[in-house]
């Protein structure tokens, strides 16, 4: 345990709602992912997302039900029950059909988080076709590599950002379609483009699912690595049962739940946990278009009762700063859990939400590629602050050596790795089999974290194991940041780190080398850094940029970023034995 952060007990008969989860040592000895299915439905072998999380309940008692709260950037608020999202998506699927799109297609969403995109979202699952994310800070390269690696065939877009496909639009032959969601903006629609409203409106409500079956695919998101450009982590219609177990045991939704994920559905927490565990459970979300803001965030959930809240070590570092006044002066009491993902949570966020909302914050783990949680903090399990949590019952995760044997000592460095086999576990690197098997060895998924797990089977982050960098949660590749800076003319070579930041954990800087000819002038960095930004947008352009003499490189010519992290932090070299003499 870290010093200074006692174990937070738990009285389970002292909290509001009695956990579905309450004897996790018991559920892993006997439950299984068919005691979950046994819970949903596959109407003649029918396995879909869509029909679990919209047409199952809007067949039923949740017909009436709220799906989505929506709650516009200026704060007006719009309501969608699962028969009105049935309707809407079902309009969805026969329009883009229409359109040609088939089972199998890829469509890309670059879009704020408007109610249409969650229809279309679902009426393209119902359509088999596979659906792509992208974060709408992404600038037009991100963009036009991920749908150019996938083969996208219709982007679907705002007005707002629809100027970021046009720069690239020339270089996506696959795209044959872009479908622009305008008339909340009150826009025209250019005659080359496909109006959303102009096909989706007078499209019929009446829709059969196709018949997608387990291992159909059903949504990729990209993700980063070490080495090349990001990867798609394609997953499969049959995770939605893994969606839906943890959202029952881990996010311990009830039937009168207000529920709220702060992330995007651009990055997968905000699809698995934005979309398909709050649905598939048939709770009612709080949906904010807007961006954060802690008194925003507050009012949000005291003008909707919100009462589980999945958020992230950013956002709660964010709240930090702004003080416990804040919350204290808002009617935070419909509060009865909050959890956070994605990159580290100190210790000290999980008990300020002891001060802030009088309840402690659950930190939980899990990646693009496992699709859903792996291991968390359980409302019902005393937290060991600074720890991820336990493993889900029906996954194996553990710490392993070098030589692919599980480590059996209390709080020693390995490995993490999960035991293949979990139903959300994707399933390719699109078009990049080769690296998907590269992650599976000695009969192990590897993660690329490391981590330490204590005696009584909680696991402790201790970093990534490679050069992958997480900047308020975001994952970005070093590699994609160093493509687009030596595309300038003044740039020779580029090296892009991870530098530790207060508050977003990381974040991105680059380090690069000039081509003859050119000066290191205060002109020439605005100048490199208006680039990177126009190009990759905020949400991968590197904050800093530095211009230096040489960067330390191996004999074979690898640019040794773990060094340049090593100087920019004034840490030790570790081993330079392989670099290049100059
Ligand atoms: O390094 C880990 C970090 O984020 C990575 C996964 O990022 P991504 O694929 O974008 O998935 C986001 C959905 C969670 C992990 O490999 N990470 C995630 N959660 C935690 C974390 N690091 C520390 N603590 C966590 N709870």
């Amino acid at each position: 345990m870290i010093e200074g952060y006692p174990e937070i007990g738990k009285d389970v008969s002292a909290l509001r709602v009695t956990p579905n989860l309450v004897d996790w040592a018991g559920q892993r000895q006997t439950w299984s992912w068919d005691d979950a299915w046994a819970e949903l439905d596959m109407p003649g072998g029918l396995i879909n997302k869509a029909y679990e999380c919209v047409d199952r309940h809007a067949n039923g008692a949740r017909a009436n039900k709220d799906a989505i709260i929506w709650q516009s950037a200026d704060g007006n608020i719009e309501r969608y029950t699962y028969a009105q999202l049935k309707t809407q998506s079902n309009k969805v699927a026969n329009a883009f059909r229409a359109m040609g799109v088939k089972k199998g297609d890829r469509v890309f969403f670059l879009s704020d988080r408007i109610p249409e995109l969650y229809f279309a979202i679902f009426g393209c699952l119902k359509l088999g076709a596979i659906v792509a994310p992208l974060f709408s800070a992404f600038g037009p390269e991100p963009i036009r590599e991920r749908v150019a690696r996938a083969e996208g065939s219709v982007i679907v877009t705002t007005p707002k950002l629809l100027s970021k496909v046009n720069e690239i639009r020339a270089q996506l032959p696959s795209v044959q379609r872009v479908v622009v969601i305008a008339h909340r903006e009150g826009k025209d629609v250019a005659s080359e483009d496909v109006a959303y409203s102009s096909i989706v409106d007078p499209a019929s409500e009446a829709f059969e699912i196709e018949q997608t079956r387990a291992e159909d695919w059903s949504i990729m998101h990209f993700t980063s690595g070490t080495t090349g450009l990001p990867k798609g982590a394609a997953h499969v219609h049959n995770a939605i049962v893994s969606h839906y177990a943890t959202g029952k045991y881990v996010l311990d939704f009830h039937e009168d739940d207000i529920y709220w994920c702060t992330a995007d559905p651009g990055w997968v927490t905000g699809t698995s946990y934005g979309i398909f565990a709050p649905f598939s459970n048939g709770v009612t979300s709080v949906i904010d278009e807007g961006g954060f803001g802690a008194r925003r965030w507050y009012e949000t959930i005291q003008r909707h009762k919100v009462t589980i809240w999945y958020t992230a070590p950013t956002a709660i570092r964010l709240l930090m700063k702004a003080g416990v006044e804040l919350p204290r002066s808002h009617d935070l009491t419909s509060l009865r859990y909050v959890m956070s993902v994605g990159e580290p949570l100190n210790p000290e966020g999980v008990v300020w939400g002891q001060e802030a909302f009088d309840l402690p914050i659950h930190d939980n783990w899990w990646q693009t590629e496992t699709g859903a949680i792996m291991c968390a903090n359980y409302i019902s399990m005393p937290i060991r602050p600074g720890s991820m949590g336990r493993p889900f019952p029906g996954v194996t995760v553990t710490v392993i050596n070098e030589d692919g044997t599980e480590i059996t000592e209390p709080m020693v460095e390995g490995q993490l790795v999960v035991k293949p086999g979990w139903p959300s576990m994707f399933r390719t690197y699109w078009n990049d089999q080769e690296r998907y098997d590269s992650r599976f060895k000695n009969g192990w998924y590897y993660t690329g974290d490391k981590a330490k797990k204590d005696e009584d089977g909680y696991i402790w982050f201790v970093g990534r194991d490679d050069d992958v960098i997480n900047t308020a949660g975001h994952l970005v590749s070093p590699f994609e940041v160093e493509s687009v800076l030596i595309e300038h003319e003044a740039v020779a070579e580029a090296g892009v780190i991870g530098k530790p930041d207060e508050v977003a954990m990381e974040v991105v800087k680059a380090f690069v080398t000039l081509n003859d000819g050119f000066e290191r002038t205060d002109a020439l960095l605005r100048d490199l850094n208006r680039h990177a930004r126009a190009r990759l947008g905020p949400a991968v352009a590197p904050r800093e940029i530095e211009i230096i003499d040489i960067l330390p490189k191996t004999r074979s010519g690898k640019i040794m970023r773990r060094l340049l992290k090593a100087r920019e932090l004034g840490l030790p070299e570790g081993d330079t034995s392989t670099l290049e003499e100059d």
